[in-house]
Parts: structure tokens; C-alpha cells; sequence
């Protein structure tokens, strides 16, 4: 029985924020009139002091004591004697357990915010320089378009924008306080949640008691939007395993990023590329085990719910570790810019500009302007050319109307300058939209606590 039902190994990791409710709970008991000032101020001390203990390494958690709310109960009786018991008047280990773990998703939510948003920073900083630089644009990895390497790195600036505003909204929702909730149905004394909620960062108290010490909801957000920032981080790490790769050569991962092979002495691998990759996995599972673990749950609090704690330090620990792993990763990743060019060379991509320009300039439908490109990109691969280097020969003879005018829009620099519409790879808009971007970010901070 000690061992399935004890939660120590596990949540005492709660103990500074347990600590932090209950230095709340207490000052709001004396401000009632509760417990006396001596109480409050023996309280208070002992806090402080157990915090200090564990903080130093010396305190010892008992297996015995269940969790860390009864660890640190426990010891605060050792520490000041009968005070100590009156710090548990009006509340429960329920809507204790329901503050403690909100906190520390909320504190966790914080410090990630400022990951990803150095992450973000990271980005823009080295897609400034890069608005020139031309690489093939992929659908279904197949060359597509030529779009620039600041316009690719943007869109990653724009998906972690997106989580981390996404964290500001998991935040906005969890801020209210289920301390003062009791066990399920509230309490007879005369506390004031007001108070307790105010002195957590809370915006105000939760609403009823009864969801509040049942609602995971939190938790469950928090791991749906790690979960979604984790498949990002992966998407970008496929990039970097595809580009470093030598039939790629886009990029070169730093040595502190890259490691060797035990047996082939020319391998440069991107494991933490490949393990940021993985990560979401784990992620997603545990959004996937918990969601399980409050599925059918009766109102009010089951022991259930102790499950909820270690698959959200694990995924939250995951996510710390791809984030800051990314942010390294990109903050020395060497470009090939040579490479991009070269791979450029291969699989026709101005031959959309070709058929734009005999819409625009012969007033051809844009299916009929399709099937003459199209023409001329099968002529280019018997000549062994991409499509622009096709002589006006050549052009004239599947379609006697073009002119020289056409070599005009028919170079990578041309077709991607040309895509000037909202959102497009023209570097004048990339250009601005890494301001806007860099811009947002600060604002989208706001959102958060300080570290
Ligand atoms: N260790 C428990 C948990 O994490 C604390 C709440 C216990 N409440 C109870 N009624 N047994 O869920």
C-alpha cells in the first residue's frame, strides 16, 4: 500500500510552491482573525526554514508521509510544535494539491515562454541576413518554387509565435485560485479567497468549489500546447537532419551540436536534432495519459488524479530540454549557401513564372498556360537545361507568340522578387514581416511572469 499510494518521489517537487500557498493561506487565516498573529508568525518561520532545508539538500522525505503536503506538515510540527496544526484550518489536501500543481504549471509555463521566445529571437536574428539567399521551396519534398532562407526560417518564426501565444492563452484561462476550496464543497469558517488569490498572482478565485478540486483542465491545456509546440520543434529538426545531410549540404551543424561515429570516422551526426524529432512522442503521450486518467472520473477528487503530476513534469522537462537544445542548434548552424544555389539548378522552378507571364502578357487561360510550361519543361529535360535556359528557339516553337521579354521573369532572383503579395518569399516583404514578427514578440511576452 505505501508504495502505490505514496506521491513523494514524485511531488516534491511541488514543495516551493506548496510552501508559497501555504505562507498565503496562513497570512489570509490571521488576517480573519483565524489563527493570532504569535500563530502566524511561528507559521511563517517554520516555512521559511523547511523551505531552506530542502532548497540545502537536508531535509528527509518520508515514504511514510504520503506527499510533500504532509512532508512538509509533518515537519513544521517538528520545527514549531502546536501552531502547526492550525495552519490545515480550512482547507484540504484537495484544493491544496489543485493550487500547488497550477502554480507550478503556471511558473513552468513562465520560464518556457522566455525559452521559446529566445528561440524566436534567435530565428529572426539569423533570417535578417538571408533574404537574398535563394533555395529551392519543397511541396511534398519535390522542388517547387525558389523562396528565400529568411522566408523558410520565418515560418518557423510564425509557428513558435503561434505556441507561445497559445501558452499566454492556457495561462490567461488557468489564473484563478482554487485555494479555500476545501475538500469539495467549501468551508464553514470565514476565509477570504479574495485575499489568498491576490497573493498568489491569482486574478481572482475559481468559481466553485466542486470543479475546483476536480479540474485538470489546466494541466490537460498546458500538455495540448507543448504537445503542439513539439511537433514544430520537430518539423524544424527534420529540416536540419535533411540539410546537414551530404546529398542536402544546406548546412553544417557546429561541432558542439554534432557528434561522431564510433566506427566510421567521417560521420558528423545531428543527434539532437534526431532526439528534439522524437521528443513529441513522450509529449503527446503524456497529454494522451492524462486525458485517460480524468476520462470517466465521478466528481469530486479520486486518487486518480495523483497520476497527473509525473507525466507533466516529464513532458514539461522534454519540452525545456528541445527548446533550449533548438535554440543552440540554430544559433550556430553554419548555411551553405552555395549548396542552395546549386539545388537550384534542378527541377524547373521558374516554370510557374513561365506560364504566369503567358497569362499575363498573351491573355492565355492559366490551364492552357500550364500545358505550354509544361511542354517546355519536357523540351528542357531532353536538352538537358532547366526551363529558363531554354533558347526563344526553342520557346517559339511550342508557342510562336513568346518573346525575349520572357527571359525577364525566368531567373530565381526575378520569380522570387516577383511574389510580392501579402505573406510571400519577395525580400521586401520577408524583410518586413521579421520587423512585424520581432515586433510581436514583445508584446506576446507581456503575457508572462517574469523569471
Ligand atoms: N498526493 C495527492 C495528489 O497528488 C494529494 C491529494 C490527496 N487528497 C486526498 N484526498 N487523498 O493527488
Amino acid at each position: 500500500m505505501a508504495h502505490i499510494n505514496a506521491s513523494i518521489d514524485i511531488d516534491q517537487r511541488l514543495y516551493a510552491q506548496d510552501i508559497r500557498a501555504s505562507q498565503a493561506h496562513a497570512s489570509m487565516l490571521a488576517a480573519v482573525g483565524l489563527i493570532s498573529d504569535t500563530d502566524l508568525a511561528a507559521i511563517s518561520g517554520g516555512l521559511d526554514q523547511i523551505e531552506q532545508e530542502i532548497k540545502s539538500g537536508t531535509f528527509t522525505f518520508s515514504t511514510a508521509l504520503e506527499d510533500i503536503h504532509m512532508n512538509v506538515e509533518s515537519r513544521l510540527k517538528d520545527v514549531i510544535g502546536e501552531p502547526a496544526g492550525r495552519l490545515h484550518t480550512a482547507r484540504s489536501r484537495n484544493d491544496q494539491v489543485a493550487t500547488d500543481f497550477k502554480l507550478w504549471v503556471r511558473d513552468t509555463i513562465d520560464a518556457q515562454a522566455h525559452m521559446l521566445a529566445a528561440l524566436i529571437q534567435t530565428l529572426l536574428d539569423r533570417a535578417k541576413t538571408e533574404t537574398q539567399t535563394i533555395l529551392p521551396g519543397f511541396t511534398h519534398l519535390q522542388p517547387a518554387q525558389p523562396i528565400s532562407l529568411a522566408y523558410h526560417l520565418h515560418a518557423y518564426v510564425a509557428m513558435l509565435s503561434r505556441d507561445l501565444d497559445r501558452l499566454g492563452d492556457v495561462r490567461a484561462r488557468l489564473n484563478r485560485c482554487p485555494l479555500g476550496s476545501a475538500a469539495l464543497a467549501g468551508t464553514p469558517y470565514p476565509i477570504d479567497r479574495d485575499q489568498t488569490a491576490a497573493a498568489l498572482g491569482f486574478d481572482q478565485p475559481t468559481e466553485n468549489a466542486l470543479d475546483s478540486v476536480s479540474d485538470r483542465d489546466f494541466a490537460l491545456e498546458y500538455l495540448g500546447a507543448a504537445s503542439i509546440c513539439a511537433m514544430h520543434l520537430s518539423r524544424l529538426s527534420e529540416e536540419i537532419v535533411i540539410w546537414t545531410g551530404p546529398q542536402f549540404g544546406f548546412a553544417k551543424l557546429s561541432d558542439a551540436f554534432s557528434t561522431g561515429s564510433s566506427i566510421m570516422p567521417q560521420k558528423r551526426n545531428p543527434d539532437a536534432a534526431e532526439l528534439v524529432r522524437a521528443q513529441v512522442g513522450r509529449i503527446a503521450g503524456s497529454f494522451q495519459s492524462l486525458l485517460m486518467v480524468m476520462k470517466g472520473l465521478p466528481l469530486a477528487y479520486s486518487k486518480d488524479m495523483q497520476e497527473d503530476k509525473a507525466v507533466t513534469f516529464a513532458a514539461a522537462d522534454t519540452l525545456s530540454l528541445g527548446l533550449q537544445a533548438m535554440a543552440g542548434m540554430m544559433a550556430d548552424i553554419d548555411w551553405n549557401r552555395d549548396a542552395m544555389a546549386a539545388a537550384c539548378g534542378h527541377g524547373h522552378l521558374t516554370a510557374t513564372d513561365l506560364a504566369d507571364w503567358l497569362v499575363r502578357t498573351l491573355a492565355m487561360p492559366f490551364r492552357d498556360a500550364h500545358h505550354v510550361s509544361g511542354r517546355l519543361v519536357a523540351l528542357a529535360d531532353t536538352r538537358g537545361v532547366q526551363v529558363g535556359a531554354l533558347s526563344l528557339e526553342d520557346l517559339q516553337g511550342v508557342e510562336p507568340r513568346i518573346t525575349q521579354d520572357v527571359f525577364a521573369v525566368l531567373s530565381l532572383q526575378a520569380s522570387m522578387a516577383s511574389r510580392t503579395s501579402a505573406g510571400g518569399t519577395a525580400p521586401v516583404r520577408v524583410a518586413e514581416a521579421l520587423v512585424v514578427s520581432e515586433a510581436a514578440l514583445g508584446t506576446l511576452l507581456d503575457r508572462f511572469g517574469g523569471l
